[in-house]
């Protein structure tokens, strides 16, 4: 089957073009400006499976933005093989920190930039590729094929869960995979068996009903910006870790297995902090920093404002504050119980003298499989003759919300091979993916698909 790989470096011009021209369609999923967009983008991947080769393509409509699900089932006896990914991306801002247009993709030094280059386009993309390869070097695919493309992850995927339960049958398979993470550095691939969930909340704090000026009123009311920092500064002590009662409750202890393994893998805190410019690391102490991204929960601030921020100085009270904060979580807490757990700290630490309400936005939960799994196995085998060097096994500090539902659904083993690295700038200025992780990329699915079919279940 080396006519595989001969066909994935002679349809190279070829698949940069169709990436480039996925990565022109702005597909944010979070702006309803671009709801538009996001559906151009969901036609493109439909006729994109169609033409590499799958014989069912087709959009499903959701309450927002719509699925796409295509299939190539041409392998009878043989095992299936689902790929999820999403063709929706963040937000660009701030835009003026981009080199070039976040629309307008561009190879520089080997790297295509833009937004979704990593985040998840390029990475789905390289699933699609492979059956293409397959089907024209050699007439048939060693497995079955399902894809499970959604434009909606990037908003902590409302509506994908309920098209998985109404849809098992279409979508049973044999073993999942995904790639939307990243590789451990540069040449060197992982395998994920581990992502942590997240809670998302939105607080407001309310005091007056209207801005009093600060030297009238000042000292008869509260600050709301004043109560707002204080009850966030209560989330938190001042050795990184969680305040909330209980926020710890559920959290597994770490196996000393896994922290040897994760002591093995060629990290260095030097290095580290300086790719990311910081000083100092920091974090809740007792943990290493792969094991406090890993395996560790977080509470942060992403967001804070209210009252004046404008030019020079303005004396006011404002009338309410806010704040976005979110958890990541770690298993066996979940999202419902960690902001319960959240409102009723502030519930009992919330002075009387403001109104706090609390909004619940996305949320998701953590996911851990087991590393001794036929499938992994197979996964090992293929990115190690595309990218030849051995994966390591990895967990991630990210969330993909929507593989703990595929794995409690489908009951199959999840394999999650990233092609991204971790400076690949995702939901920042300047977003690139290294088109030799990219063609690399094709070339380890292409490789997958041929170990899964010889894999004992
Ligand atoms: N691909 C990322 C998740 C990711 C990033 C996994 C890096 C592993 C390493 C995914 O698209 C993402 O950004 N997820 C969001 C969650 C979502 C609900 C907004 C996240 O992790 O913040
Ligand atoms: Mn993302």
């Amino acid at each position: 089957m080396a006519s595989v790989t001969g066909y994935v470096r002679r349809a190279r011009p070829t698949h940069l073009r169709q990436f480039k021209e996925l990565l022109r369609i702005p597909s944010v999923s979070t702006d309803s400006r671009h709801a538009g967009d996001v559906r151009r983008a969901a036609e493109w991947v439909r006729r994109r499976l169609k033409s590499a080769g799958c014989t069912k393509s087709e959009l499903h409509e959701t309450p927002k933005h719509p699925i796409v699900y295509g299939e190539w089932l041409g392998a009878p006896g043989a095992p299936t093989m689902l790929v999820y990914g999403h063709y929706d991306v963040q937000p660009v801002d701030p835009l003026e920190l981009w080199s070039t247009p976040p629309f307008e993709p561009v190879v520089r030094d080997g790297k295509i930039f833009a937004r979704g280059a990593s985040d998840n386009k390029g990475q789905f993309l390289a699933h699609v590729n492979a059956l293409e390869a397959h089907l024209q070097s050699h007439g048939g695919c060693p497995v079955n094929l399902k894809f499970l493309i959604e434009g909606e992850e990037e908003i902590g995927s409302p509506n994908l869960d309920a098209f998985i339960a109404r849809n098992r049958k279409r979508l049973a398979c044999d073993v999942a995979v995904v790639s939307d993470s990243a590789m451990f550095a540069k040449g060197l691939p992982a395998i994920c068996y581990g992502l942590r969930g997240l809670a998302y909340l939105e607080v407001q704090v309310r005091g007056t009903d209207r801005d009093l000026h600060s030297g009238s009123f000042g000292g008869a009311v509260i600050n709301p910006a004043n109560a707002l920092v204080s009850l966030l500064a209560s989330l938190k002590d001042n050795r990184g870790r969680v305040a909330v009662p209980g926020f710890y409750e559920r959290v597994r202890r770490l196996r000393p297995a896994e922290r040897k393994a994760f002591a093995r893998l060629p990290h260095s805190d030097t290095r580290y902090k300086r790719s990311i410019g910081a000083p100092e690391l920091y974090g809740e102490a007792g943990y290493t920093t792969l094991e406090r991204i890993w395996t560790r929960p977080t509470l942060d601030i992403n967001g804070i404002w209210g009252g004046f921020t404008g030019e020079g100085a303005k004396t006011v009270i404002p009338a309410e504050a806010h704040a976005k904060i979110s958890m990541r979580l770690v298993p066996d807490q979940t999202p419902k119980e960690i902001a319960r757990k959240v409102r009723a700290h502030f519930r009992k630490t919330v002075p009387r003298s403001v109104r706090i309400s609390v909004r619940e936005l996305h949320g998701g939960a953590a996911w851990v499989t087991s590393t001794d799994q036929p499938a992994l196995r197979a996964a090992e085998r293929a990115l190690e003759r595309a990218f030849g060097r051995k994966p390591v096994l990895v967990r991630e500090g990210g969330s993909i919300p929507i593989v703990a539902d595929l794995d409690r659904r489908l009951k199959v083993p999840m394999v999650l091979m990233g092609l991204g690295l971790n400076d690949d700038n995702l939901h920042a200025p300047d977003e690139k993916m290294e088109l030799d992780n990219f063609y690399r990329g094709i070339a380890a699915s292409a490789f997958l698909m041929e170990e899964l079919a010889v894999v004992r279940r």
